[in-house]
């Protein structure tokens, strides 16, 4: 087998910003990469996003915009995103791109040639959540088990893919390869879907209903349905049917997603693989779902954690090792703030920070920066290189298994080893007694250091390279590779060591709290001018103020009901400065189309507008009594 990683993430949805789980994946995909850079492995990186489908015309609709221009802002939403996290993909795969569209026509087309295609009038349970039709079996008391609501009965004509003919392939394909699917419990699950009768695939939709997709080339009045349009992106990323690209990486396809697509990526994909005639890919990697409060994060929950408001807090390395930290790959974790500020005080401020900066300066104060060239190595100077080796293998064999947490660990074991074999071996006590002995100590360090540097390269690149820059080494980043490392003492310093700015600085938990983020939310206010299209966006209404109701052990939060034009609930924070009593019957501005937000237990449906000075909180209210609902412009 050749040297060569080809890995992808999901395509995203673009009916809603990316969030801390969008970035998750993206950024297990950009560590591996980076980690088979370390191997040296030549690697492609494929990400982008989804963008036909019911789904998509929905916001679209509700975004006031056509699907393509919404599309097009969605989806580069996440195209800016990802070179702000340091990812490093090598394409993004929109499939509205027309090369996309040519690839997925041309499959259709031969799994027609097949005959794995018909035509057949379907009566099924349709979820719009989900764009799929829901067997009885599926359902969780009538109910679609993800959206939790009752599918509408459809009846229409349409296209299906002969699924059913491949369940057998599969079953035993994936008896022969037992970590196609990994962890094997996602493995166990997909074999246990399939020890029931496999359904075909409906893999059309009437244009009559649907005009948004691509159509199918056998027949115009029909779009491709969006799983069999959107599974295609990861051949078609890379080129399929033709160019090298399709033919040097396709045999090491390594797919990553989270449980909740396990189903299209296990069981639909590789049928249609095999229905095209192309190989399977070789890994599926499924790891579970970041939780916020024990339950899932969605726009409706308003608990939605967006990364970049992380990332401009914390920094983005420190954003990026908690995650890998963190999760166990395939397990569900629960995302905290303050799990994140503990991580990055205890072990990237205290452990790791600490360790380079007392080394640097131990060299730079004995040794005047310059780590020597040749050292006489004592017994617990060679232990110490074992260790150090024997980490390196381990780390690679755990990363490979995508165990990164348990990689991880074992870095930080080994920081912990080396600040203990500074302790025992009290380099300030030899600078007085012992140079020769002092000489070699320091540059056991600083070799340890180095190889510390290279393995957290792949989560945390932008500090590992700055790392490398103050421990004075010549190549950095994917200069490096395992094998330099495990050749101990090749990787020279170039120059002297030089003590710079502290990686990792404690932090508190500060988000959104404090003078100093108030003055700096203003001054960033002050800058965003934004166009009179996107003000356009708002949907700002009078609303009459029905009945109000002071939040119990809340000291601010008032649960309003409201008239505009329909009735809402409204949750405002103006407990302070307003009786609930007397806010009845006054009218006031509202924002109608905000993400709706649970605020202790009860769901606002919208923002209140109200100017605020050092008297206080004063509501916006017209000044004459106008229509509930009438629009502010
Ligand atoms: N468009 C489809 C995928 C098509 S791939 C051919 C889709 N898009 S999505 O926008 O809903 O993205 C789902 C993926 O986003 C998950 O599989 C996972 O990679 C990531 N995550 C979204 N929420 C997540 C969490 N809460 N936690 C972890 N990852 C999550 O499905």
């Amino acid at each position: 087998m050749a040297k060569r990683f080809y890995v992808t993430t999901p395509i995203y949805y673009v009916n809603a910003a990316p969030h801390i789980g969008h970035a998750y994946t993206t950024i297990v995909a950009d560590v591996l990469k980076r980690f088979y850079i370390l191997r040296g492995y030549d690697t492609f990186f494929l990400t982008g996003t989804d963008e036909h489908g019911d789904k998509i015309v929905a916001a679209a609709k509700e975004a006031g915009q056509s699907p393509q221009a919404y599309a097009d802002r969605i989806s580069g939403l996440f195209r800016e995103l990802w070179p702000k996290l340091n990812i490093t993909n090598d394409d993004f795969i929109r499939t509205t791109d027309p090369k996309h569209k040519k690839t997925v026509q041309r499959i259709l087309e031969q799994v027609n040639a097949n005959g794995d295609i018909y035509f057949s009038e379907y009566e099924g349970r349709y979820c719009f959540g989900c764009e799929r039709f829901y067997t009885d079996r599926e359902l969780v008391d009538g109910k679609c088990p993800d959206h939790l609501t009752e599918p509408q009965v459809i009846k229409e004509a349409n296209y299906f893919f002969r699924m059913s003919k491949y369940q057998d392939w599969l079953i035993s394909y994936i008896h022969e390869h037992p970590d196609f699917i990994r962890p094997e419990r996602y493995r166990n699950e997909v074999l246990s879907f399939l020890s029931e009768p496999l359904e075909d695939l409906c893999i059309s939709r009437p244009r009559s209903r649907l005009d948004w997709g691509i159509p199918l080339p056998f027949d115009e009045d029909y779009v491709t349905y969006v799983w069999f349009d959107a599974l295609i992106n990861y051949v078609s990323g890379i080129g399929y049917p033709d160019g090298d690209l399709f033919n040097k990486f396709w045999p090491y396809a390594q797919h990553l997603v989270a449980k909740d697509i396990l189903k299209p990526h296990g069981i639909y994909w590789p049928c249609m693989l095999k229905a095209a005639g192309i190989e399977p890919y070789q890994h599926l990697n499924v790891h579970g779902y970041w939780n916020i409060n024990e339950g899932k994060m969605s726009k409706s929950l308003g608990n939605v954690v967006r990364p970049l408001d992380l990332v401009s807090i914390y920094g983005l390395d420190a954003f990026r090792y908690f995650l890998m930290r963190e999760m166990v790959f395939g397990l569900d974790s629960e995302f905290s703030e303050e799990a994140l500020v503990g991580r990055i005080n205890a072990d990237l401020a205290n452990d790791l920070g600490n360790l380079l900066q007392r080394s640097l300066t131990m060299v730079q104060r004995y040794l005047d920066g310059q780590v020597p060239e040749k050292v006489h190595p004592q017994p617990e100077d060679d232990e110490l290189r074992e260790f150090v080796l024997s980490t390196v293998d381990q780390y690679e064999a755990l990363m490979t298994e995508m165990s990164f947490h348990k990689a991880l660990i074992l870095v930080w074991e080994l920081i912990g080893r080396l600040n203990k074999y500074i302790d025992t071996m009290a380099p300030w006590v030899l600078a007085k007694e012992d140079r020769v002995r002092l000489e070699s100590v320091l540059y056991h360090i600083i070799e340890t250091l180095k190889i510390i540097s290279v393995l957290i390269w792949p989560v945390m690149p932008a500090s590992a390279e700055k790392m490398q820059e103050q421990l004075g080494l010549e190549k950095k980043g994917s200069g490096l590779c395992l094998d330099d490392v495990r050749n101990w003492g090749a990787q020279r310093s170039m120059r002297a060591v030089v003590k710079g700015e502290a990686l990792f600085p404690r932090v508190e938990m500060k988000r959104e709290r404090g003078p100093e983020a108030k003055e700096k939310k203003m001054e960033q206010g002050k800058k965003a001018l934004i166009s009179f299209g996107e003000f356009q966006k708002l949907d700002l209404r009078v609303a009459t103020i029905l009945e109000a109701e002071k939040i119990p052990k809340s000291k601010k939060l008032v649960k309003l009901t409201v008239d505009m034009g329909e009735q809402r609930t409204i949750v405002a924070g103006v407990a302070e400065h307003y009786r609930a009593e007397d806010m009845v019957g006054k009218q006031v501005v509202v924002v109608a189309n905000l993400e709706p937000a649970k605020l202790m237990g009860v769901e606002s449906q919208g923002m209140l507008l109200a100017a605020e000075d050092e008297n206080g909180v004063h509501l916006l209210v017209p000044d004459k009594k106008v229509i509930p609902g009438s629009k502010v412009r």
